[in-house]
């Protein structure tokens, strides 16, 4: 089936609905000033799906440098995924799976990630299945992560 959205990077003026979507879509939800910090920051990781004119999923990121998530040693540039989501009518169209594809393409080329590390809830199997389809695994249980106490997932892959 041909694809009938398009990617394009986050503008200011694309703040209202993203946060409406988020807070659609995910109990984490954010202050304006930290969508635009981050988007003034890594703009290239911030990254919206539209389709007939209409906003209808994001990702925001943010570039870190610290420990490997993956023993290697010493501090490296990691992509930390900080909020995907995509509104519920247009799930299962692989929208998640190319903004998750075009934001850690561009955390590797644009900011030199060589790693790219999300947490997830353990029950949020939707999310759980499209990183692992993307190639990340799970590298740790981190407990109480969440402001409710569910435990998350630390996922990373290599880039
Ligand atoms: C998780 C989420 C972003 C997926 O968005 P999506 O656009 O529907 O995902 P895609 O269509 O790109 O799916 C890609 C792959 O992910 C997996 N996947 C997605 N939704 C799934 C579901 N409901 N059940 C099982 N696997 C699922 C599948 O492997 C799928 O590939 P396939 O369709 O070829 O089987 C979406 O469900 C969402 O916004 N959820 C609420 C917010 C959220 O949980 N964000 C992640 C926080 S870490």
């Amino acid at each position: 089936m041909q694809n009938t959205f398009r990617l394009r990077g986050f503008q200011i003026e694309d703040l209202r609905r993203v946060t409406e979507i988020n807070r659609e879509c995910l109990p984490e939800n954010y202050t304006d000033f930290f969508f635009i910090d981050l988007f003034r920051r890594f703009p290239e990781a911030f990254i919206v799906a539209e389709e007939d004119g209409k906003i209808i999923g994001y990702i925001m990121c943010r570039v870190e440098v610290g420990l490997s998530n993956f023993g290697l040693g010493g501090l490296v540039r990691k992509g930390h995924i900080v909020s995907v989501a995509v509104v519920p009518e247009h799930r299962r169209k692989g929208v998640a799976e190319a903004i998750v594809e075009k934001a850690t393409e561009n955390m590797k080329t644009r900011y030199g990630a060589k790693q790219c590390y999300l947490e997830v809830r353990v029950t949020n199997e939707p999310a759980i299945s499209l990183y692992k389809k993307l190639g990340f695994e799970v590298i740790r249980t981190i407990n109480g992560y969440y402001a409710d106490g569910e435990d998350a997932y630390l996922m990373s892959k290599r880039l």
